[in-house]
């Protein structure tokens, strides 16, 4: 097993990638951030992606590399395209990726990545039982994860809340657009939590996204039975997921 890889998370607002410790999931570069384009359309995302994995190709032209991406994605396409364009739905996408880098690729979820990188080297680690892991940033996105095991694509961030889609309530981007206090988030995610409870019954819940770093200022508003936790790879849980299973192998 290659230990460095390149680990580069697609999200509905930035683009990011680093060069990752894969064997102690730390990044052992600095963190490369570029905003998503407008619109997300496939071109102007792939364009994005190159111009970042150059910079850590000129670091490591060995490395293995993993993508992931805030879709449904099965077998190498996307299935869904929520915060992105639409044209995206159905695409080939991971064969999109792996001509323009000249790569072969390990492509998945964006959420189900940072509950893999979580497993590994964070929260969830040696965890039984289920765990599920939320990103709150431009959508909700989630990773379930029973013993260990990450059944992927569970798209949590859709469940119905108030009439809405879960995510157009409660995400991150939400609480700024509607400019809402920490207190008035935190009523939302309450609703929203006690509901993933009531369906699921889990052993523990982690925080990912930007906001985690944010966690002491609404996680101690939440009650809830179950323990809840900010990822411990904050937002670079995507990009260490992402790095660890290239160095599975594509695929
Ligand atoms: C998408 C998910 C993604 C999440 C976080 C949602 O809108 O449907 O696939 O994981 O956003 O990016």
């Amino acid at each position: 097993m290659s230990k460095q890889a390149i680990g580069i998370d697609i999200g509905g607002t930035g683009i990011k990638g680093a060069l990752v410790d894969a064997e102690k999931g730390v990044l052992l570069s600095d963190r490369e951030r570029i905003d998503t384009p407008d619109g997300g359309e496939p071109d102007d995302i792939l364009n994005t992606v190159v111009q970042i994995f150059e910079r850590f190709d000129q670091l490591d032209a060995n490395a293995p590399v993993g993508v992931c991406f805030p879709a449904i994605i099965r077998d190498g396409c996307t299935m869904s395209a929520s915060n992105i364009s639409k044209k995206w739905i159905g695409l080939e996408a991971e064969k999109l990726f792996e001509a323009r880098l000249g790569r072969p690729i390990h492509f998945i979820n964006d959420a189900d990545a940072a509950g893999v990188g979580e497993v590994q080297f964070g929260a969830a680690k040696g965890k039984n039982g289920l765990t599920i892991l939320t990103t709150l940033g431009t959508g909700i996105g989630s990773a379930m994860i029973y013993d260990g095991v990450l059944i992927p694509n569970s798209e949590l961030g859709h469940l119905e809340l108030d009439g809405k889609q879960a995510e157009k309530r409660a995400s991150a981007s939400v609480k700024e657009d509607e400019d809402l206090s920490w207190e008035d988030w935190a009523k939302r995610l309450q609703k929203y939590y006690e509901y993933l409870e009531s369906l699921f019954s889990p052993d523990l819940f982690l925080i990912g996204g930007g906001v985690s770093k944010n966690a002491g200022d609404f996680l101690p508003l939440l009650e809830l039975q179950t323990e809840i936790l900010p990822a411990m790879l904050r937002n670079n849980a995507g990009i260490i997921g992402a790095a660890y299973l290239a160095t599975l192998g594509p695929n």
